[in-house]
C-alpha cells in the first residue's frame, strides 16, 4: 500500500509489518524519512533535523539555511554540497560530473511496470504498488525514475531506477544504484556472506566503521567471494531478536554494496552495478534500466529478515515461484566419474541407480565435442562419438526404462581454444586484441553482448534438446572475467560490456527456457559461484557448492540461507573419504544434512553395499514426506556452526502441523555436553509426537523448554533429527 500526503508531500509506503517513509522538500530535494517497523501515517518530518555544518556548504530551502549533508536523502548526486557517496554519477554535456536531482512528478500505480531484459519480481501481483518518482538534473541533462514496489507480506520492498537522456547529445552514465537510503545512525553490525571456491557463504559479522563498508564483485559474476547480499543490524541483534534491514540485487554480474557511515554518524545503504566495471553511453532519447534491488526489514532479528527473502523469492521470483514447480532428487554423473565415462559406463551408472527413488540421472561434463579432460571442446555442442557412438539414445532409453528421467550439463558461456568453435571463430572471446587474453581452467568466455553469439550457442543447444528427450539442464560457468572487451563494441562503450554480457546470458537463457517451458535448469557455477536473485529467477536451484563434505556444507548452507531458501539450494551426498576434504562423515549426517534442501546423489552406487542402498532409498522416501516443507515451509536457524562446534536448523510446514529438526556437531568431543534446543514457529497450542524421542509435547513447551539432545559418542560426525507430527 502506498499512500501520498499533500499536506506534507510525503510518501508512505507499507507492507505487512514495515514503513517507508519519503519526502519532498520544499526545494525539490527527496528526503528519506524512515525506514523500520509499521507506523501510523503521521507527520514525521519533526524528526529530520536538518543544520548547517561547518565546513560544509549551506542552501536555502525557505527560511532555513543548512548543509545537503544533514539530510537523509533518498538519491543523492554528487558536487552540491552532499560529499558522501553519490547514488549516480552522469557526466552531463558540461562535461562535469556535478549533479543535482530533483523532484518532477510522481505516480502511485496499482501493480509493477515490467522492465523487459532483465530479471526481476513478478509483475501481476494483486495487492501490490508502485511508486514511480520522476527526479530531473536538467542542466546534466537526465531524469532519474525511482521505482519503488511493495510486496506487502513479504515484508520486501524492490527498488529499481531508470535513467533518462533528456538532452540532443550523448551523456556518460559513470555509476548508478539500484537503491539508495540514509539511516540516521551508525551504530550497527554488518553482516555479509564472502568465501571462495568450495567455501561460498559463510558469514561474517562485524561493526561498521566511519568511511565506507562496501563489498563487491569485479568478477563479471555475482561471485564465490562476495555475495550481493549484506544485512544491516542492530548490536543486540541475534537470530530471534532485534533489528534487521536486509539488502540484495536480482543480479548475476558485478555490483557493490556500499554502507558508508558518514562524521554525523548517519548511515548510507547503496546496492547497484559496480562503477569501477562499469559505464553506458546514453544518446538522445535513451533510457537504463538498473537491476532491482530487494530491501527487507525485520525487528525479529536475522531469521524474519532472511524468512521475508525466502518468501518473495519462492512467491515473486520467476520459476522459484511457478506453482507448478517440483524439484527432481537427482544422481549427478561428475564425482562418479568425472570425464572418465563411455556409453558402457554411464549405462551401468544409470542401471545401478535403479528402484532408488531417484527422479533424474544427470550426466554431467565430458559428453560434447572431444572432451576428455578440461582443456578442450567447450563451444563445441554436439555428441563426442568416441564416448557415445549411438549418440544418446541408449543412454536416455536406459533411463526411461528404469523409470528416470535424464538430465545434461552445459557450460554455454565458454570456449576452448582447442575447439571447432575456436577455429571458426577466434575472435568470438573476450579480449582484447593488443593483449593475450588469459585463460582460468584452460579456457575463454565467450563474448555474450554480441547477438550472433547467442544465436550460435543457442542452436547448438537446441539441436541437443530437441533430438532428445532431456528433462533437465545443468547450466555451469566456471572461470571469472579478465581481458574485459568486446571487438563488438566502440572504444568509448567498452565500460559497457560487462552488463552487456550479463544481458546475453539472461537471454540465451530466455529463449531457451520458452522454447523447452518443461526442461527444468539448475544453476552452477563451479558450485555456488552464481548464487543470486538473478540466476533464480531463471533456475529454481543451484549447485550449493563444489564441496559436498557434509561438515563443511553445514556452513556453507547455513550461511546461504540467510537471503536464500533451501529449496534454492542443491545438496547432494557424495563419496567418504570426501573427494574435496579427504573427510568420512557417516551416511545418516551426508544424508540428513543435504535432505533438507534440494536434495541428489553425487557417487557411484555400483560401489555401494547393499545396507548403504537400502538406506538411500530410506534417505529419497524421507525427502519425499520432507518436500513440501522444504519447498513451502518456514526455515529457522536455530544454532550457528559460526559460533559453535554444532549446527541445527529446522523446517515447519505453512499449516504448522509438521515439522523436522537436524541437529549436527562438526566436530567429536569426550564426554559430550547434552544441548538444549529451543525449537521456533510451532503452533504453541498443538500437540505435537517426536516419534525419535517417544514423546507428545505441546508447541509451547517445545519452544519455550525445547529438547535435550545428548551427543551419539559411537561414531564422527554425528548429527540427529526429530520429526514433529500434530494431528
Ligand atoms: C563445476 C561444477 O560445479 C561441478 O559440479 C561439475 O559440473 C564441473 N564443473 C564439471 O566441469
Amino acid at each position: 500500500m502506498i499512500t501520498f500526503s499533500l499536506e506534507t508531500r510525503t510518501f508512505y509506503l507499507e507492507t505487512k509489518n514495515t514503513s517507508y517513509v519519503i519526502r519532498i522538500l520544499d526545494n525539490g530535494t527527496i528526503a528519506h524519512s524512515f525506514y523500520g517497523s509499521r507506523i501510523p501515517q503521521e507527520d514525521i518530518s519533526y524528526y529530520n533535523i536538518f543544520r548547517e555544518m561547518s565546513f560544509s556548504p549551506q542552501i536555502s530551502v525557505g527560511e532555513n539555511q543548512f548543509s545537503p549533508e544533514s539530510l537523509l536523502l533518498e538519491y543523492p548526486t554528487f558536487g552540491r554540497g552532499d560529499f558522501r557517496l553519490p547514488a549516480v554519477v552522469v557526466q552531463g554535456t558540461d562535461g562535469t560530473n556535478v549533479n543535482e536531482l530533483q523532484y518532477v512528478s510522481h505516480k502511485i500505480l496499482n501493480g509493477k511496470p515490467a522492465m523487459s531484459n532483465m530479471p526481476q519480481l513478478d509483475v501481476n501481483v494483486e495487492n501490490v504498488q508502485t511508486l514511480e518518482l520522476v527526479l530531473r538534473d536538467a542542466i546534466a541533462g537526465y531524469e532519474a525514475v525511482l521505482y519503488y514496489t511493495t510486496f506487502d507480506t513479504s515484508d520486501v520492498i524492490s527498488r529499481r531506477t531508470v535513467i533518462r537522456n533528456i538532452v540532443d547529445s550523448p551523456i556518460l552514465l559513470k555509476s548508478v544504484c539500484s537503491a539508495s537510503f540514509d539511516i540516521e545512525n551508525s551504530d550497527f553490525d554488518m553482516i555479509t556472506l564472502h568465501g571462495s571456491w568450495a567455501r561460498e557463504r559463510h558469514v561474517e559479522r562485524y561493526p561498521l566503521h566511519h568511511g565506507t563498508n562496501s563489498i563487491d564483485s569485479r568478477r563479471g559474476a555475482s561471485s564465490h567471494q562476495l555475495n550481493p547480499f549484506a544485512a544491516i543490524v542492530g548490536k543486540d541483534t541475534t537470530e530471534f531478536f532485534g533489528t534487521a534491514f536486509g539488502i540484495s540485487l536480482i543480479y548475476s554480474g558485478d555490483f557493490r554494496l556500499s554502507v558508508e557511515v558518514d562524521h554525523s554518524d548517519t548511515t548510507r545503504v547503496q546496492i547497484g552495478l559496480n562503477p569501477e566495471t562499469f559505464s553506458w553511453v546514453l544518446n538522445p532519447g535513451e533510457s537504463f534500466d538498473t537491476p532491482e534491488a530487494l530491501l527487507t526489514y525485520s525487528e525479529v532479528g536475522l531469521n524474519g529478515m532472511s524468512q521475508n527473502f525466502h518468501h518473495v523469492c519462492r512467491n515473486h521470483l520467476g520459476k522459484c515461484a511457478d506453482p507448478n514447480l517440483r524439484h527432481p532428487v537427482v544422481i549427478n554423473s561428475w564425482e562418479a566419474m568425472y570425464f572418465d565415462f563411455d556409453e558402457t559406463k554411464m549405462v551401468k551408472f544409470i542401471k545401478d541407480c535403479t528402484d532408488l527413488g531417484i527422479d533424474t540421472v544427470v550426466m554431467d561434463d565430458g559428453w560434447f565435442g572431444h572432451r576428455d579432460d578440461d582443456h578442450s571442446s567447450l563451444g563445441d555442442w554436439f555428441i563426442y562419438d568416441k564416448k557415445l557412438p549411438n549418440g544418446l539414445k541408449e543412454i536416455i532409453d536406459t533411463c526411461h526404462n528404469n523409470g528416470m528421467n535424464f538430465g545434461i550439463w552445459f557450460e554455454p558461456e565458454m570456449i576452448s581454444q582447442d575447439s571447432k568453435l575456436f577455429e571458426l571463430h577466434p575472435d568470438w572471446c573476450i579480449h582484447i586484441p593488443s593483449r593475450k587474453a588469459i585463460e582460468s581452467r584452460n579456457q575463454l568466455i565467450l563474448d555474450m553482448t554480441r547477438p550472433e553469439v547467442v544465436d550460435c550457442i543457442f542452436e547448438q543447444m537446441c539441436r541437443i534438446l530437441s533430438t532428445y528427450d532431456i528433462s533437465y539442464v545443468k547450466w555451469d560457468m566456471n572461470r571469472h572475467m579478465t581481458d574485459n572487451g568486446s571487438l563488438a563494441l566502440p572504444c568509448n562503450r567498452q565500460g559497457e560490456m560487462g552488463h552487456r554480457y550479463i544481458l546475453g546470458v539472461y537471454k540465451l537463457i530466455q529463449r531457451l527456457e520458452e522454447k523447452y517451458p518443461n526442461v527444468f535448469f539448475e544453476g552452477c557455477s563451479g558450485g555456488g559461484g552464481r548464487f543470486d536473485f538473478g540466476m533464480l529467477y531463471y533456475m529454481p536451484q543451484i549447485w550449493t557448492s563444489d564441496d559436498s563434505d557434509a561438515v563443511e556444507r553445514l556452513k556453507i548452507q547455513y550461511g546461504t540461507s540467510f537471503a536464500y531458501p533451501p529449496s534454492a539450494m542443491v545438496a547432494h551426498v557424495s563419496a567418504c573419504p570426501n573427494h574435496q576434504t579427504g573427510r568420512t562423515v557417516p551416511l545418516d549426517t551426508r544424508g540428513n544434512v543435504a535432505q533438507t534442501c534440494s536434495f541428489g546423489y553425487e557417487f557411484d552406487v555400483g560401489k555401494l553395499s547393499y545396507e548403504e542402498k537400502e538406506a538411500i532409498k530410506a534417505q529419497i522416501s524421507k525427502h519425499r514426506q520432507l518436500e513440501d516443507m522444504v519447498n513451502h515451509g518456514t526455515f529457522y536457524r536455530l544454532r550457528s556452526p559460526f559460533e559453535t562446534d554444532c549446527c541445527a536448523w529446522q523446517l515447519v510446514s505453512d499449516n504448522q502441523m509438521q515439522s523436522y529438526v537436524m541437529f549436527a556437531w562438526r566436530t567429536s568431543s569426550p564426554h559430550p555436553k547434552v544441548q538444549y534446543l529451543k525449537l521456533q514457529g510451532l503452533d504453541p497450542q498443538k500437540y505435537y509426537t517426536i516419534p525419535q524421542l517417544g514423546i507428545t509435547r505441546i508447541g509451547a513447551t517445545l519452544m519455550r523448554v525445547g529438547l535435550a539432545i545428548p551427543m551419539p559418542t559411537t561414531v564422527d560426525y554425528p548429527s540427529v533429527v526429530f520429526d514433529l507430527l500434530s494431528e
